[in-house]
């Protein structure tokens, strides 16, 4: 399955009762091997990566709701997997979809600099920029662990 074509299925299952914008996203991974910390883990020989999706999942109580790029990224990290290359987010909306600020935090965590975003909307408009461009500046274990920063 393409990495639109996974983020266009988890979107449509996207729990969004409060915007009733629903949005899908998918992530694809490097393919390392395992390092079986999980026992269950399935280890994955994918040449073009795998693909995880998911949707946003809305809840009442409203900042309790989570972004679709959450949840393909939780089941990502479930499947033992930490690497993404390539992510797409997908939603019914009049311009293509960035990831919000604290999306790209989430992507980086994952995602080298170079790492593509496509950007989409369900009527096939397309922006593309580099996980880089879409936060510069980011804030990264560099900072956690200066050393001209220790007492
Ligand atoms: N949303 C995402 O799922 N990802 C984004 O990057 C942008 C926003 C969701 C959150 C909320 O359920 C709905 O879109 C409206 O903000």
């Amino acid at each position: 399955m393409s990495l639109l074509e996974a983020a266009r299925r988890a979107r449509v299952n996207a729990h969004a009762p409060y915007s009733n914008f629903k949005v899908g996203a998918a992530v694809r991974t490097a393919s390392p091997y395992s390092n079986f910390k999980v026992g269950a883990a399935v280890r994955t020989a994918s040449g073009e990566g795998d693909i995880f999706a998911g949707c946003n999942v809305e809840n009442v109580a409203y900042p309790e709701g989570t972004c679709a790029e959450a949840g393909a990224i939780a089941a990502m990290v479930l499947a033992g997997q930490r690497e993404i290359t390539e992510a797409l987010v997908i939603a019914d909306a009049p311009l293509p979809v960035p990831p919000c600020g604290g999306c790209r935090q989430k992507l980086k965590e994952f995602a080298g600099s170079d790492a593509r975003v496509t950007m989409m909307t369900t009527a096939g408009a397309v922006q593309i920029m580099t996980m880089a461009e879409l936060l510069p500046g980011a804030f990264s274990n560099d900072h956690l662990n200066d050393p001209s920063e220790a007492p």
